[in-house]
């Protein structure tokens, strides 16, 4: 068991890649925290994580208000007498043109998707400075680094989460305590797949940009997560680590037709 006796706390845990990673964590031995506003699923994957023999509570939160990170993390304090693992993984997101986003909606995804990262690291810091140990994971994405249409504000904080990462890295690198972000690219969570219902069609224009030529599986970026957690990254912070099934290594240049991927 590579989380043995770890106490992590897990941002949007109750699904998708949060959900997967909770189920790992726990599968390796670690008790898990999942913070989520989702009442329903959050009692479901703890549920689920304790049928299966695991540890598991949930604290039902808005990351996006800085109270409820607060209460997230003396309630897992609370119950738990430290924090090992942080994973920042709860997302909202605005969408729309640049011309074209409210600043409320702008403001509503820097609360949830940046904010409420910066603010769980900052109160988390001092228990694993107490401790001398701890790992802080967060979640960015392929977003972090390239543009979409419509997308600016998820563009924005995942580029930023990678910021806070680094930062984070170097200033607590010599108290014990590893920072690191995972940037999936696309992955069939609940939470994606609602957005390629429509047009018919789209989930297989989407996947052939990949060079896998599918999505990831949730559990695949929670391997990353998992190696990442445990001690078998000791000498990992401050870095990125791409699970995008070659997304990313393309350059995205059209080909000549006939002389491009042999599958065509
Ligand atoms: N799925 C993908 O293709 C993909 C790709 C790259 C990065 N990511 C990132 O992975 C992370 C998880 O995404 P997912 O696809 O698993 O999403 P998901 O929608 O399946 O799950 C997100 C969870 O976060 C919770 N949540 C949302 N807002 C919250 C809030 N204000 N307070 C507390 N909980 C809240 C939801 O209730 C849900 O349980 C996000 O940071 C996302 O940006 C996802």
């Amino acid at each position: 068991m590579r989380l043995k006796g770890k106490i992590s706390l897990i941002t949007g845990g109750a699904s998708g890649i949060g959900e997967a990673t909770a189920k790992t964590f726990a599968r390796e031995g670690s008790t898990v925290m999942i913070a989520d506003r989702d009442e329903t699923n959050a009692a479901r994957v703890v549920g689920e994580i304790r049928a299966a023999g695991g540890a598991a509570d949930c604290v039902i939160v808005n990351v996006g208000k800085p109270a409820d990170v607060e209460r997230m993390v003396q309630t897992t304090v609370d119950r738990f007498g430290r924090i090992d693992v942080l994973l920042n993984n709860a997302v909202y997101t605005a969408m729309g043109r640049v011309a074209d986003i409210a600043l409320e909606e702008w403001q509503r995804t820097l609360d949830v998707s940046l904010t409420a990262y910066f603010y769980a690291t900052k109160l988390v810091l001092p228990i694993m400075v107490r401790q001398r140990s701890g790992v802080i994971l967060n979640t960015s994405s392929t977003a972090g680094f390239l543009a979409d249409y419509k997308l600016v504000p998820y563009a924005v904080v995942k580029a930023g989460v990678l910021a806070l990462t680094r930062n984070t890295a170097i200033e607590y690198a010599r108290k014990g305590i590893r920072c690191n972000a995972v940037c999936p690219g696309s992955t069939a969570t609940p939470g994606f797949l609602r957005t390629l219902t429509r047009p018919k069609g789209f989930k297989e224009i989407y996947e052939n940009t990949i060079p896998m030529g599918r999505l990831a599986q949730p559990q695949e970026i929670a391997n990353v997560m998992l190696f990442l957690a445990s001690d078998e990254a000791s000498f990992v912070t401050g870095a990125y680590y791409l699970a995008d099934g070659g997304f990313t290594a393309h350059s995205g240049n059209p080909y000549v037709p006939g002389q491009g991927p042999d599958w065509e």
